[in-house]
C-alpha cells in the first residue's frame, strides 16, 4: 500500500464501497444470511404442532405457563418464552420464524418453521415393523422435507436455488425423539444403539437433499444430555447412588446421547469432505447444556433444582398439564422446563454458546454475545 499514490487509495475505496452497496445483503443482515429454515422435533418446534388438527400433544405448548415469560402467551413453543431458532434467528437479524402450519397469511420471506413436536428421524414405517409407538400425527425428518421441497416451490418456483444460497438450514437436533421413544417402551439399549447409524443415515439423507435444493451452509445440531433432563430421571430412576454423575445427570443416558454425537460428528466430517463448497457444521447442543451446568452458579441458575423441571414437577414426563401445575416462581433459575424441554434463559445461554462456536465455521463473526461461556 505504501507504494500507492493517493489518487489510487482513493479509487481503490471507491470499488469497495460499491461493491458493498452492491452486495445483496448489506446492513440489515448478518454475513449475508437473508433467510432461515428450521427442521426438527418439539426442541424447534415454532408452532406447527398446535395447528395439526386433532394432535394430542401431552405437552399442552397450546396453553399458558407456555410462553408466559416472552411471549406472555402461548405460541405452540415447548418452552416459557424463545426457543434455539429464535436464539438463532435474532443473532442473524431475522424475524421469528413462522410455523409453516400458520396458513393464515403470515410472512414466508425470511425463512419457516418446519419443526414438529414429537417428530422422529426414521419414518413411521421403521417404527410400525419395531412395534415401536410414535404419535399417530408423526411429522417425520422425510416428510418434514416434502414440506419443505412444496414450501420452496410454491413461494421462490425458479429462484429457490438462490434464496437457499443466502440461507442457513437448521436440521435436527434428530433422533431425540426416536431414542426416547423406543427406550420409554422398553427396547434395551443394544437394540436402540443399532438405531444410530440408522437416523444419521437419515440425517445425512437430508443433508445431500437440502444441498441439491442449493443450501450452502447447514447447522447440523447434536442431541442434548438426556441423562440430565428431567423427564429421563422421572422415567428412568436408578437405585444406585453411582448411576448419577455430580450433577444428577444418569450417566448411561448422556453416554448414549454422547455415542449418538460422537458418530454424528465422523459422518459430518465425511460429507464435508463430499461437499467441499458446503459449510456443514455441527450444533454442539450437548456442549452447550453441559456448559451451563458447569457455570450454573454464575448464570443465575439455582444449583439445587438443575435437574428438576419447573413446570409440571409432580406430573408427568415432558409436560405441564395446567397453567398452576407446579409451576416454579422463578423459570430463569431453571435449565429444565418441562421434562424434555428447557427454560427461555436455558435456551438463550445454550444458544449463545453455539453462535459462537458453529457461526463463524459459517464465516459469520461477532454474532454471538462476546464474553460468552465457550463450550470447549
Ligand atoms: C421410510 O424409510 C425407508 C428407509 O429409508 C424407505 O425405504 C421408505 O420408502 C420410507 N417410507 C416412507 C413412507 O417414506
Ligand atoms: C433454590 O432452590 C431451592 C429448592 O427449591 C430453594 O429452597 C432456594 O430458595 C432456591 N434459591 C434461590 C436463590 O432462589
Amino acid at each position: 500500500m505504501a507504494s500507492l499514490s493517493l489518487p489510487k487509495v482513493s479509487f481503490f475505496l471507491l470499488l469497495l464501497t460499491l461493491f458493498f452497496y452492491s452486495s445483496p445483503c448489506a446492513a440489515r443482515t448478518k454475513c449475508c444470511i437473508t433467510s432461515l429454515y428450521q427442521l426438527g422435533d418439539s426442541i424447534a418446534d415454532g408452532g406447527n404442532v398446535i395447528r395439526i388438527p386433532d394432535a394430542h400433544i401431552q405437552a399442552r405448548a397450546w396453553g399458558l405457563p407456555y410462553g408466559e415469560t416472552f411471549f406472555n402467551k402461548p405460541t405452540g413453543r415447548f418452552s416459557d418464552g424463545r426457543i434455539i431458532a429464535d436464539y438463532i434467528a435474532s443473532a442473524l437479524n431475522l424475524p421469528f420464524l413462522n410455523p409453516y402450519m400458520d396458513k393464515s397469511g403470515v410472512s414466508f420471506s425470511q425463512g419457516a418453521n418446519f419443526a414438529v413436536a414429537g417428530a422422529t428421524a426414521l419414518n413411521s414405517s421403521f417404527w410400525a415393523t419395531r412395534k415401536v409407538a410414535s404419535v399417530p400425527y408423526n411429522v417425520p425428518l422425510p416428510a418434514q422435507l416434502e414440506w419443505f421441497k412444496s414450501h420452496l416451490k410454491s413461494t421462490c418456483g425458479s429462484t429457490c436455488a438462490r434464496t437457499l444460497r443466502n440461507s442457513l438450514i437448521v436440521l435436527g437436533e434428530f433422533g431425540g425423539v426416536d431414542y426416547f421413544n423406543s427406550l420409554g417402551q422398553n427396547m434395551g439399549e443394544p437394540e436402540v444403539r443399532t438405531y444410530v447409524p440408522l437416523v444419521i443415515d437419515g440425517i445425512l439423507s437430508a443433508i445431500r437433499d437440502v444441498i441439491q435444493l442449493g443450501a450452502t451452509r447447514i447447522l447440523v445440531p447434536g442431541v442434548f444430555p438426556f441423562g440430565c433432563l428431567s423427564g429421563y430421571l422421572k422415567r428412568f430412576p436408578d437405585s444406585n447412588p453411582n448411576a448419577y454423575d455430580q450433577f444428577g445427570c444418569l450417566r448411561f443416558y448422556n453416554r448414549f446421547a454422547m455415542f449418538h454425537n460422537t458418530e454424528l460428528k465422523k459422518a459430518l466430517a465425511n460429507i464435508q469432505c463430499e461437499f467441499p463448497r458446503v459449510k456443514i457444521v455441527y450444533g454442539d447442543y450437548y456442549g452447550g447444556f453441559r456448559t451451563i451446568f458447569r457455570y450454573a452458579p454464575w448464570l443465575g441458575f439455582n444449583t439445587s433444582t438443575l435437574v428438576s423441571a419447573c413446570c409440571g414437577c409432580c406430573g408427568g414426563v415432558g409436560q405441564c398439564s395446567s397453567p398452576s401445575d407446579g409451576l416454579c416462581p422463578n423459570p430463569a433459575q431453571h435449565v429444565n422446563w418441562d421434562g424434555l424441554h428447557l427454560t427461555d434463559e436455558a435456551y438463550h445461554r445454550i444458544s449463545d454458546i453455539v453462535i459462537n462456536n458453529a457461526f463463524p465455521k459459517f464465516g459469520c463473526y461477532g454474532l454471538g454475545n462476546s464474553g460468552v461461556l465457550s463450550s470447549s
